[in-house]
């Protein structure tokens, strides 16, 4: 069998591929980095004016907690090792390797990791951030308050899973915590709201 480690390591290397990047460079387009709020991430590649690249770069990041997670879980690792994996898919994804540790917020990809964790937990997460952005029209509060109820969703829906409840709350730290710029311009009333343009050079 695989030692669960190498399952760790994947999910980091596999974490780091950023979609945004590799989706922008794809399609010839501007880097992320260098227009809207800098983030690569889909909110981001949005402002471009391109809905497909944003949405193939939300599928990619997403695709890539949901799968890693995934095989953890068909090679019948524990939760431990599965909670292990499915932060450092995350962590991958915010501190890319192959991107110079500079990477994204992590929201895509803790929504494919939460739906893989547990397909309940995944859809009522997703709720509270449809609900929010359709609310409001803004990406970040909508995955900061997503942040802060998934903990508390896991905990109903999944209850009795200490390891899992642990990455649950993992993720969502980091995921407040990679959104300071959004929440400082959130209380400043600048945030800009979903799909609004951002000057890019091509
Ligand atoms: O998905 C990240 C989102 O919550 C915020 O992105 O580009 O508006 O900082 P951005």
């Amino acid at each position: 069998a695989v030692p669960p480690v190498l399952f760790v390591i994947a999910a980091y290397l596999i974490g780091s591929i950023s979609f945004a990047i590799v989706v922008s460079r794809a399609m010839k387009m501007s880097d992320p980095r260098s227009y809207g709020s800098g983030n690569p991430g889909a909110t981001n590649v949005l402002r471009s004016g391109k809905k497909l690249a944003a949405v193939l770069t939300l599928l990619g990041d997403a695709l890539k907690g949901m799968l890693i997670v995934l095989a953890a879980k068909l090679a019948g690792l524990d939760d431990t090792w599965v909670a292990a994996v499915a932060i450092a898919v995350t962590v991958g994804h915010m501190w890319p390797i192959f991107f110079r540790f500079q990477g994204g917020k992590g929201v895509a990809t803790a929504a494919g990791v939460l739906l893989t964790l547990d397909w309940r937990l995944g859809l009522a997460a997703l709720a509270v951030w449809i609900a929010v952005a359709a609310l409001t029209k803004l990406s970040s509060l909508a995955a900061i308050l997503t942040a802060v109820a998934a903990p508390l969703l896991c905990h109903w829906l999944v209850p009795n899973r200490p390891a899992i409840f642990g990455a649950v709350l993992a993720i969502a730290a980091l995921l407040v915590q990679r959104h300071k710029r959004n929440l400082l311009n959130l209380l400043a009333g600048t945030e800009g709201k979903i799909g609004q343009k951002a000057k890019t050079d091509a």
